[in-house]
């Protein structure tokens, strides 16, 4: 059956990832239609129709947008976090929805090592700055990007430390990592890296509380999600501690008052991208919309539901 796949990307894969894309859709007689770099919903309201199915990034697909794809049948996240897409409005439509774990993990670890970095030379202004040997980071939730960042970290001889409710201590051990019995136990360490989904559960739950017990020169990274740090909060401890610092993919909501509260040491204190920039490289793209555009066609031509994500 001749089918089509809908590429929908408002932050755009690289040129080079889309023609991958294109090659394993064609390979198996599908079409591509491409709607990238959208400005709003309603471009993608119109693009949806007639789809079989999708590739997406941090698009949001809601019940709005399921309600027009009226021959949708899969909808596979070309990234690992799928917290924008509705799972109870796909179950209902009977439409699967996957993600490609992994694909992006050293892209993101990469672009982790690249803030500390800044950071801890204050931003290359001149002044002295220190080195990430021997310190210690700690992971929030030790999933594929969690490890790639450890993985580095192992290089730069640090220590790592970790805590991950679906993880028990004994693999985390395995892996060279120490590991934590809660998670505020992880905010004991000079840096704290999040790599948890956006749930409710996580949603503003990097607090006052945790923050507060950082030791000198606490540095929060934040390469999950923005909503899984209380900004309220953060802002205070920026505010009033002028060691700390938070290194963020993603600006804040509100950037102006955190701008503010870091003052002449914007750049060391508060690090952010403008768009989530984790997993934008050549590589990362390449992997995951390939790994995307594979899953849809093993869906199709042989009922490959493996990464399918349950509402
Ligand atoms: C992910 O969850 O895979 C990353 O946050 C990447 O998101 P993006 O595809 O929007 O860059």
């Amino acid at each position: 059956k001749q089918r089509t796949v809908l590429l929908a990307t408002e932050k755009a894969f690289a040129a080079g990832a889309v023609t991958k894309i294109e090659s394993v859709v064609k390979a198996a007689n599908y079409t591509l239609k491409k709607l990238e770099n959208y400005k709003g919903k309603d471009d993608l309201l119109a693009a949806v129709e007639g789809a079989d199915a999708m590739i997406i990034r941090s698009d949001i697909v809601d019940a709005a947008v399921l309600e027009k794809a009226n021959q949708l049948k899969i909808v596979v996240r070309a990234g690992a976090g799928y917290d924008n897409i509705d799972l109870k409005a796909c179950e209902s439509k009977g439409v699967v929805a996957m993600n490609t774990p992994g694909q992006n993990a050293n892209a993101v670890a990469e672009l982790v090592f690249g803030m500390m970095i800044v950071s801890a030379r204050n931003n290359f202004d001149g002044t002295s700055g220190f080195e990430l040997v021997n310190r210690e980071i700690a992971f929030y939730g030790f999933g594929a990007v969690a490890r790639a960042v450890h993985k580095l970290a192992q290089g730069f001889g640090m220590k790592s430390f970790a805590y991950d409710p679906y993880i028990p201590a004994d693999k985390i051990k395995e892996m060279g990592a120490e590991p934590v019995s809660s998670v505020a136990g992880l905010f004991e360490h000079q840096y704290v890296s999040l790599h948890v989904p956006l749930t409710d559960e996580t949603k503003a739950s990097i607090n006052k509380a945790l923050l507060s017990k950082m030791p000198k020169g606490g540095t929060l990274i934040n390469t999950a999600r923005v909503e899984v740090v209380h900004e309220a909060d953060m802002l205070e401890v920026l505010s009033t501690r002028s060691d700390f610092c938070y290194l963020c993919d993603v600006a804040p909501k509100d950037i102006e008052p955190f701008k503010a509260a870091v003052g002449d040491k914007f750049g060391k204190r508060l690090i952010f991208t403008k768009k989530k920039m984790g997993a934008q490289t050549a590589e990362a793209n390449d992997n995951a919309g390939v790994a995307a555009a594979n899953q849809i066609v093993g869906f199709f031509e042989k009922g490959e539901t493996r990464f399918s994500l349950k509402a």
